[in-house]
């Protein structure tokens, strides 16, 4: 009798000891109770179709329910969805701002009903910094100022003279297309070497990029430009498409510069069509959830996060790192 307690309880342990083990580690819980208004500006690249993945996915990951409405290019409509989330009581509104000014009204009401904001992608011009709480993008310039100095040593490495440059702009009055600008210009200004001879703007649109080179390349012919520099990569694919029909080498008879990383210029950099891609990064998802989840949680977070990026060109070492693509 006393051996067949002496099993019963050996049972008993081994069962609360093995249950012990297998309890699992609580998983985090969803907190779908915060609600994140998301106002997209378009989807008009690669580029924006990547970054509005990286927001969805990261959502997801903190739990986050994400109220999510994309506006066509048009700020009016952006202004509409930003309204609708104040109507709606979100806890936090993250947008990205198609151009940098217009959003003094609707910013004004987000403070009054107590929302933070945070913008995503891109800045508003002269912002008084209460009208929104964190930005969380690229530093635009410093791409720009990328551009510039490949442009520069390319120049020494080909012993150029003279070189004649085009710019085909992203859309007018967004940060990107003023601060790419600015930053490329600030590193070739001084240099007698460059004349930027006509900017264009291609919206940041394949589909124009191929419009503004066609147009560019009757305005001078292939011989009267030397360098192309464009905002995004989807312009490039764009340019690219015109300059294989005309029968211009791209990358030697014109050389090409671009910003962004999507597979495809990445791939035209490899074979020696596109000779300079400045990296921009879409995955800002997960930087922004982090700072909505500091929010919630009450911490203080920082006004302003810039991703880490760089360049790639045919100056660099074959055997350096590769980009990755998106
Ligand atoms: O604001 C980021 C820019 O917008 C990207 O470079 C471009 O591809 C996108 O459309």
């Amino acid at each position: 009798m006393r051996r067949v307690r002496v099993f019963l309880m050996a049972l008993v342990l081994v069962f609360a000891l093995g249950g012990c083990a297998r309890r699992p580690d609580p998983a985090p819980q969803p907190d779908r109770s915060v609600v994140v208004g998301f106002s997209q500006l378009g989807a008009e690249s690669s580029w924006r179709i990547a970054n509005t993945a990286s927001m969805v996915d990261a959502a997801d990951k903190y739990g986050f329910a994400l109220m999510m409405e994309n506006a066509n290019q048009k700020q009016e409509l952006q202004i509409k969805s930003i309204r609708n989330f104040i109507a709606s009581r979100v806890d936090v509104i993250v947008f990205s701002p198609i151009v940098e000014t217009g959003w003094d009204n609707v910013l004004n009401e987000a403070r009054e009903a107590g929302i933070p904001v945070i913008l995503m992608d891109r800045m508003i011009e002269n912002a008084d910094e209460g009208l929104y709480t964190a930005y969380v993008g690229a530093d635009f310039y410093q791409e720009g100022r990328r551009a510039g100095e490949y442009l520069v040593k390319k120049a020494d490495a080909l012993e150029a003279v003279h070189m004649n440059i085009v710019e085909i702009s992203g859309t007018i009055d967004s940060t990107p297309m003023r601060d790419r600008r600015r930053g490329f210009l600030d590193v070739i200004g001084e240099d007698t070497r460059f004349t930027v001879i006509a900017s264009v703007s291609g919206d940041f649109l394949r589909s124009k990029g191929e419009e503004c080179m066609s147009e560019l390349l009757s305005r001078f012919g292939a011989e009267g430009i030397d360098v192309v520099y464009s905002h995004n990569d989807s312009m490039t694919l764009g340019a690219l498409d015109v300059l294989d029909r005309q029968g211009v080498r791209p990358g030697k008879d014109i050389l090409l510069i671009s910003v962004d990383g999507e597979k495809e210029a990445v791939q035209a950099l490899k074979d020696g069509r596109v000779n300079c891609v400045v990296q921009c990064t879409p995955a800002l998802g997960g930087s922004v959830m982090a700072l909505v989840q500091g929010l919630v949680n009450g911490r203080s977070i920082p006004k302003i996060s810039h991703p880490v990026e760089s360049a790639f060109s045919d100056l660099d070492d074959p055997a350096g790192p590769e980009p990755e693509g998106f």
